[in-house]
């Protein structure tokens, strides 16, 4: 069954004083109703979106039986992208409900779905490969595919990828899926690894090691905004850049930017990719019902550390 996130209800409140914030709790509560209830929609178009925008068609997925020593229950779905022939992953979705203890705990945003900004930044890293060869990459909040940091592992020659997040259900399941991918990684070294912002033991040995860090979707959250950037900052070496997508969404994108604009060189991109731009603004008249270009649209920042 599909979850509506009932766009005219949340945009009704905007009048509101706090209606950035409201609408973002309202949002959040409404997803985690729905996980507890197990009402997570089925691969419509991306897969176990919850969303009625759930995809901008950059990345297909189609479903595939080809893994060894899985748990049938599992779905597996085989990515391809017109950008990158070579880009050939199987991933694992999670499937099925999140307990109550596991709501209550670490942040489940990752283990609902692959975000449209997450594939969007795929399918920029795909467009864009000549940025990761020889380099050293880390996807940061990457979710229960890391789909970004995978690609790249497996198309573009980067020297080493370490794709992280801090909910260990998508740790889990990336080293799942690493291991079902093993023949595309070349000689390019992929680890997938818990790695909490707020959490400084996490990074010790993640310090100054990186050429390119990436993200996507992770600037809604409000106590996690600073952590991210002290984690990006300390992991990036000079000179390094960090690319980070994710939605408008209130007053969220712009908290980021005033954080980031005190230690980076920033710059922050409507447009990056014509293409994508185009689909911004076609879905824009074509689905205006369902489709809002400030929760869904990624806006792009470029942070350069020197
Ligand atoms: C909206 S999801 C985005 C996941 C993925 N990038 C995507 O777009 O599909 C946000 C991700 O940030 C992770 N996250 C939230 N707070 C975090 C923190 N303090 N440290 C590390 N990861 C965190 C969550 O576990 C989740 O996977």
């Amino acid at each position: 069954m599909a979850v509506d996130f009932r766009l005219e209800q949340l945009k009704s409140l905007s009048n509101n004083k706090d209606s950035d914030l409201s609408i973002a709790k309202m949002r959040w509560k409404m997803l985690a109703r729905a996980l507890q209830e197990g009402k997570v929609q089925d691969s419509l178009a991306f897969p176990g979106s919850v969303r009625q925008f759930s995809t901008f068609g950059l990345i297909h997925m189609l479903t595939t039986d080809d893994v060894e020593n899985d748990n049938a229950k599992d779905k597996w779905l085989q990515c391809s992208c017109l950008e990158e022939p070579r880009l050939k992953l199987k991933i694992r979705i999670l499937s099925g409900r999140i307990t109550n203890d596991e709501l209550k705990g670490f942040d489940n945003t990752g283990n609902v779905c692959i975000w449209p900004s997450e594939e969007v930044l795929t399918y920029y890293c795909m467009k864009n490969k000549e940025l990761f060869g020889g380099k050293s990459v880390c996807e940061l909040g990457g979710g229960m595919a890391c789909l970004s940091g995978l690609a790249i592992a497996a198309t573009a020659g980067a020297q080493e990828v370490y794709v992280t997040d801090g909910n260990i259900r998508c740790v889990e399941n990336v080293k799942c899926i690493i291991e079902q991918n093993l023949q595309y990684f070349g000689a390019t070294h992929v680890v997938s690894r818990l790695l909490r912002w707020d959490v400084n033991e996490d990074i010790l040995d993640l310090k100054a090691r990186f050429d390119v860090v990436i993200c996507a979707d992770c600037l809604y959250y409000d106590d996690g905004r600073h952590a991210l950037v002290e984690t990006i900052w300390k992991i990036l070496k000079l000179d390094g850049v960090a690319v980070i997508l994710a939605p408008t969404r209130g007053k969220t994108f712009q908290n980021f930017v005033d954080l980031v604009e005190k230690d980076f060189m920033v710059e922050r991109l409507m447009a990056y990719d014509t293409h994508v731009w185009e689909l911004n603004c076609r879905l824009k008249e074509s689905k205006a019902s369902v489709y809002d270009e400030d929760l869904h649209y990624p806006q792009m920042l470029i942070l350069r550390k020197f």
